[in-house]
This record gives structure tokens, C-alpha cells and sequence, in this order.
């Protein structure tokens, strides 16, 4: 079959915390990069193996147990290279076996697919978004209608309303978002929507937001989330 584009993105929904796992596919070398190995390695696996597909890489949106903690199996399994930012390495304080530590702004080469590495810090230090295409993975960044917390260590609100200003303007409309978690009533949105529809996405002003992200929203909003029009 002829391919288009050079490279496919697929998810998993594994674990209670309703995390999504991402394989990355570059159809030229029938290679794969697992973002975020959590929960139920196995399911990863068959779903590699489905695909026709071997795991060359491995990259992670962040450092917290429930996006990490199928790693070492993965590693087990398959000879991939470790990919984070560098922030989010020295913020973990985990000993890691040479991972290829990233800056942002950088990118990582998957057969023919280019991957690039955003850093987008807020709901940890060295979070990261991965952009191939016009897909861009999100980790605990952004979610389909909400934004990661930023009150666990190494959370900061401010942060995390850059971040979200500067994806708002230099990512183009239709962008699709893959996020950490299934948190609202459909997995993927494009950016256009959630400019649109999500709260966080709204605010002009920094300290509006933090008040917001730190004291308002988990008061009145819960999964699933849904789209507000901005007031
Ligand atoms: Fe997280």
C-alpha cells in the first residue's frame, strides 16, 4: 500500500489513571517510538507487533510515575534509546542508562519521520511536547478541554501559561492533539477547538490564570471535561 505520510500516530488507553500510550510509526523502516511506556507493557507490545513495527525509541512528555513506570520493561524488551529533556532528567533525579538528553527546539530522527522537542514546562520542569507532522503529542501539558496541575512539585502556573500562550501562537490551527490522559468525552481534539472551547486557553492575563489553574478550576470542573465558550 502506498503511504502518504511518513509516519502514523496510535494510542493506547492503559492503566486507572486513564493514561494514553503513544506509538509513534515511521512507515519507511517499520520503526517505532513509544511515548510515555506505562501500565500494561504487553499491550504495548502487541500493538508493535500488530503494526508490524520494532521500538527504536523511546520518549517521555515527563518524569511522573504514571508515564513512566513501563520503562524498564520496555527496555528489557527491546534495544531503544531513551529520549527527555534535560530539565526533567536533573528534576527526576533517576540514574538513567544514557538517555539522549534534549534542550527543545532540537529534534529526533525516527527512520524518515522528524520529531521535534518542545519544551514546555508548567506541570513539571522539564515537560515536553513532542510535534511530528501536524500531530503533537502533549503529555500533562494539555488535554482535550483542561491543563495538567501545577501544584505537584515542581509545578509552576506561570510557566505553564507561557507554554500554553506560545503553542496557541505558533502552532497552526489544525493541529491535532494527543494528550496524557483521557480526561474528556473524546480522545483527540485539533488546537482550533481548544482555542475555542478550552478555559485555560482563554486568559490575557498571567495572574488571572493562576488563580484559576491554582484555586478555581478543580472546584468547579471535572472529568470529563467539556468545552466553555470563552466569556
Ligand atoms: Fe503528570
Amino acid at each position: 500500500m502506498m503511504q502518504t505520510t511518513p509516519c502514523s500516530v496510535h494510542a493506547l488507553e492503559l492503566g486507572p489513571m486513564e493514561n494514553f500510550i503513544y506509538l509513534i510509526c515511521d512507515h519507511a523502516s517499520a520503526t517505532a517510538a513509544v511515548v510515555d511506556p506505562a501500565w500494561e507493557v504487553p499491550e504495548i507490545i502487541r500493538l508493535a507487533d500488530r503494526l508490524g513495527v520494532t521500538i527504536t525509541d523511546i520518549l517521555l512528555t515527563h518524569s511522573h510515575h504514571d508515564h513512566i513506570n513501563g520503562l524498564q520493561e520496555i527496555l528489557e524488551r527491546y534495544d531503544a534509546q531513551l529520549h527527555l529533556m534535560k530539565v526533567e532528567a536533573k528534576f527526576w533525579g533517576h540514574e538513567l542508562e544514557k538517555p539522549t538528553l534534549h534542550y527543545g527546539g532540537d529534534h529526533i530522527e525516527l527512520g524518515k519521520t522528524r520529531i521535534e522537542v518542545l519544551h514546555t514546562p508548567g506541570h513539571t520542569p522539564g515537560a515536553a511536547c513532542y510535534l511530528t507532522g501536524n500531530n503533537l503529542i502533549t503529555g500533562d501539558t494539555l488535554f482535550v478541554f483542561g491543563c495538567g496541575r501545577c501544584d505537584l512539585s515542581g509545578g509552576n502556573p506561570e510557566q505553564m501559561y507561557t507554554t500554553l500562550k506560545r503553542l496557541k501562537e505558533n502552532l497552526p490551527r489544525d493541529t491535532v492533539i494527543h494528550p496524557g490522559h483521557n480526561y474528556a468525552e473524546k480522545p483527540t481534539t485539533t488546537l482550533e477547538e481548544q482555542i475555542e472551547g478550552n478555559p485555560f486557553m482563554h486568559f490575557d492575563a498571567v495572574h488571572d490564570f493562576v488563580h484559576y489553574r491554582m484555586h478555581e478550576h478543580d472546584r468547579i470542573r471535572h472529568a470529563p471535561y467539556r468545552a466553555i465558550r470563552q466569556q
